[in-house]
C-alpha cells in the first residue's frame, strides 16, 4: 500500500491530499461541502480518473447529508441536482458517471426514510473506494505476471495511488511487480502541461523507494530507440468498447513510438473505465482546459500571449495496444470481443 491517503471520508468531510500542491508541500484539503468537491476536482486537487470516481461519489454524500427537508421527493430532487453539479466537472474521465450513476441508484433502492437514504449514500461512497483498492490490487497481481524481472518500465502522466483509492492501476502493475520482488526501475514522463509525472509519479514512487528516472516527455523516443524500455504501462481515462482509449495527452505519441520500437504497450484501467456506450475513440470527448497551463509554469509565464491549444487529454487506436490489463482478465486482440467477455 501507499504511505498516504489519497481520499477519505471523516467526521461527515471530505479529505483529499492536494495534488496542486506536491511534491513540494503534503497538505490536505476538507471538503465540508459538495461544491468544495467539485471545485476540487475542477481544479485538479484530486484527479486520475479512479480517483475522481470516488470524489464524485463522496461529494454526492456531502451534498445529500445537509439537505434539510422531510419531503422525500424534495430531497430526491436536491440530490439529482448535487450529482448534475458534481458531473459537470471533467467530461473525459467516464469513472465520474459511472459513480454518478451508482449513487443514483441508492435512490432507487426505496428506502423511505431520508435519514437512511442519507446513511446508504454515505455507505455507497465508501464502497465505491474500499473497493477501488481492491480492484487496483488485482490490476496490480494480473499485470505484474507481464513484467519480467529486471525490466524498466516507462510510464506516463500518473496512474499511481494518487489517481485512485490507493495502490495504483498502471503504478499497481508496477508496485505489485516490486513487492515480488523483481528488480523493477520506472521511466517517468514529466508529463506536461500538468507535469503529474514530474510532480506526482515521481514523488509517489520515490517515497515507496521504488526506483525512478524522470525525463521529459520529448525524451521518449531517444530512449526508446537507445533500448532502455522494456515495456510501457499506463492508465485510462475512458475506454471505448473497441478498445480504442483516452489518457492523457502525449499517450498516443508514446504509443506509436513504442509500436515502431516493438516494444509492449499495456494500458491498466478497471472495468469502470470501460465506456460499453461508447463504440470507438472518436466518440469519447476530450477537456480542454485552460491556456494558463500551457503558458505558465507553477505560476511563472514562459511563453508570449499567442493562440494556444490545450487538450488535456488524446485518442490511442486499439491496434496500438498490446494488452488491457483489468481486474478480471487481461484482453487482447480482438477487444471488441475481450471487453464484452468482461461483463457477461
Ligand atoms: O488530468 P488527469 O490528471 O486527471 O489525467 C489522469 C490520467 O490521464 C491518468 O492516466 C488516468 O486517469 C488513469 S489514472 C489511474
Amino acid at each position: 500500500m501507499s504511505s498516504f491517503k489519497t481520499i477519505e471520508w471523516k467526521d461527515n468531510k471530505v479529505i483529499m491530499i492536494d495534488q496542486t500542491k506536491l511534491p513540494n508541500e503534503e497538505v490536505y484539503l476538507k471538503c465540508q461541502t459538495y461544491e468544495d468537491v467539485a471545485d476540487a476536482i475542477k481544479r485538479m486537487v484530486i484527479r486520475g480518473a479512479p480517483a475522481i470516481g470516488v470524489a464524485a461519489a463522496m461529494g454526492i454524500a456531502l451534498g445529500a447529508i445537509k439537505i434539510e427537508t422531510s419531503d422525500r421527493a424534495k430531497f430526491l430532487g436536491e440530490v439529482n441536482k448535487i450529482t448534475d453539479v458534481i458531473l459537470a466537472t471533467r467530461p473525459t474521465a467516464v469513472n465520474l458517471f459511472w459513480a454518478g450513476k451508482r449513487m443514483l441508484r441508492v435512490l432507487d433502492e426505496r428506502e423511505s426514510n431520508i435519514n437512511q437514504i442519507k446513511t446508504r449514500l454515505v455507505q455507497e461512497a465508501n464502497n465505491i473506494l474500499e473497493e477501488d483498492i481492491e480492484i487496483c490490487r488485482n490490476i496490480g497481481r494480473i499485470g505484474a505476471e507481464l513484467i519480467k524481472d529486471n525490466s524498466v518500465v516507462l510510464t506516463h502522466c500518473n496512474a499511481g495511488a494518487l489517481a485512485t483509492a490507493g495502490y495504483g492501476t498502471a503504478l499497481g502493475v508496477v508496485r505489485c511487480a516490486y513487492e515480488a520482488g523483481k528488480n523493477i526501475k520506472v521511466i517517468a514522463t514529466e508529463t506536461r502541461p500538468f507535469l503529474q509525472g514530474a510532480r506526482l509519479t515521481a514523488w509517489e514512487l520515490h517515497k515507496d523507494g521504488i526506483p525512478v528516472s524522470l525525463i521529459t516527455d520529448s525524451m521518449v523516443g531517444h530512449i526508446m530507440s537507445k533500448g532502455m524500455v522494456d515495456a510501457v504501462v499506463l492508465g485510462a481515462d475512458r475506454i471505448a468498447r473497441n478498445g480504442d482509449f483516452a489518457n492523457k495527452i502525449g499517450t498516443y505519441s508514446i504509443s506509436v513510438l513504442a509500436k515502431s520500437h516493438g516494444i509492449p504497450f499495456y494500458v491498466a484501467a478497471p472495468i469502470s473505465t470501460i465506456d460499453y456506450d461508447c463504440p470507438e475513440g472518436s466518440s469519447i470527448p476530450i477537456e480542454e482546459r485552460d491556456t494558463a497551463e500551457v503558458t505558465h509554469i507553477l505560476g511563472n509565464r514562459i511563453a508570449p500571449d499567442v493562440n494556444v491549444y490545450n487538450p488535456a487529454f488524446d485518442i490511442t487506436p486499439s491496434e496500438n495496444i498490446s494488452s488491457i490489463i483489468t481486474e478480471k482478465a487481461v484482453v487482447r486482440e480482438p477487444f471488441i470481443k475481450g471487453l464484452s467477455e468482461l461483463i457477461k
